[in-house]
């Protein structure tokens, strides 16, 4: 058996599963592994140094599968930009055909990939935003409830509400992401109206993410409270791992009137890779984590997962849901 959705009829792949864009986490060893799994991984642009360096990782990910994977294009309204039409351009040339996008306006890039018949799914946060991306052109969205590592937002909608809302209204496939992590979560997610699932850091939580053990074992061993909102005075909120850097970046804020020069050296971004991938320090810096945690209770292979939460999700559908119908 398996689960067969709009989605998964789209984009050709096996499992509604996605793994969505990590920064520093998503390479070649975890977007394969997904691949392989019949799940659709997606390597992270912005963690590679450069646009060849891009290039490189798309080619070394095609050598360790020979199912579809996709790259994310995460864009970030930046004062000083990375070079995003050329990142564009390789993953075009890379001969890449499915693209996440997420962030700022991203029309000039769904213009560009759709002329080059690159499928995108659009990460959004709001229903608003869902709508505006559909009018865009993108093929699919994936919509991220309040519960998400990483950039829930503004609005703090949580899934329960969020995924339902945007079905209402949202015409082409949707993805319901943050908050998910197994079976029953992928069963609730269609219920809610969705065509499958995203996924981030449950995925962090595999065998193959390439992080260190570390921080493996502290998300397993953390709970659902185990996440800090850094950055909401500042509108640009970020859920991450609760931990020691993560609290004194809250600290700083609840005193007010703190500007992003006051928080600047805790959440730099090299910060994390450094404690992450050097130290495998998890109190070394900030690292985006999500509410899942709370679910979270073992390290198993990202084949092992993905086998789980679908025979998870059938066995709740023939069973469980349909033993209600009397
Ligand atoms: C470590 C980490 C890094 C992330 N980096 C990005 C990123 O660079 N771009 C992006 O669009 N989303 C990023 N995300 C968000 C995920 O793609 C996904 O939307 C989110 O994790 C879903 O929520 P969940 O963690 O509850 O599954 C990141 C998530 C994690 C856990």
């Amino acid at each position: 058996m398996a689960i067969k959705t709009r989605f998964t009829e789209m984009f050709g792949i096996e499992h509604p599963i996605i793994q969505g864009g990590m920064q520093w986490v998503g390479k070649a060893e975890l977007v394969s592994a997904v691949a392989n799994a019949g799940a659709l991984g997606f390597i992270t642009a912005l963690t590679q140094p450069t646009p060849e360096a891009l290039a490189k990782e798309i080619a070394r990910t095609r050598e360790m599968t020979d199912k579809p994977f996709g790259v994310n294009l995460t864009i970030l309204p930046t004062i000083t930009p990375p070079p995003y039409a050329e990142y564009r351009q390789a993953i075009i040339e890379g001969g890449i055909k499915i693209v996440e996008t997420a962030g700022y306006k991203p029309q000039e890039h769904v213009d560009d990939f759709k002329a080059h018949g690159v499928k995108i799914i659009h990460k959004c946060t709001a229903v608003r935003h869902a709508l505006s991306a559909e009018r865009m052109g993108v093929d699919a969205i994936s919509i991220d409830g309040f519960e998400c590592a990483g950039h829930p937002g503004e609005d703090d909608i949580p899934g329960l509400i969020l995924i339902p809302a945007a079905a209402d209204k949202v015409k082409i496939p949707m993805l319901a992401s943050g908050g998910f992590g197994d079976g029953r979560g992928l069963v609730a997610a269609l219920a809610l109206g969705a065509d499958g699932i995203n996924m981030g850091t449950r995925f962090c939580v595999t065998k193959e993410a390439p992080i260190p053990q570390s921080f493996k074992e502290r998300m397993v061993a953390n709970d659902e409270r185990q996440t800090d909102l850094i950055l909401r005075t500042l509108h640009n909120t970020a859920r991450v791992m609760k931990n020691v850097v993560a609290d004194e970046v809250v600290a700083i804020e609840a005193r007010g009137g703190a500007t992003f020069a006051d928080v600047q050296a805790l959440v730099a971004g090299s910060r994390g890779r450094d404690a992450l991938l050097g130290e495998g320090d998890p109190d070394g810096g900030i690292w985006s984590a999500g509410l899942i945690q709370g679910l979270i209770h073992d390290i198993p292979s990202v084949k092992d997962l993905v086998e789980r939460i679908v025979a998870e999700a059938e066995g709740l559908i023939k069973g469980r849901l349909s033993g209600f119908l009397g």
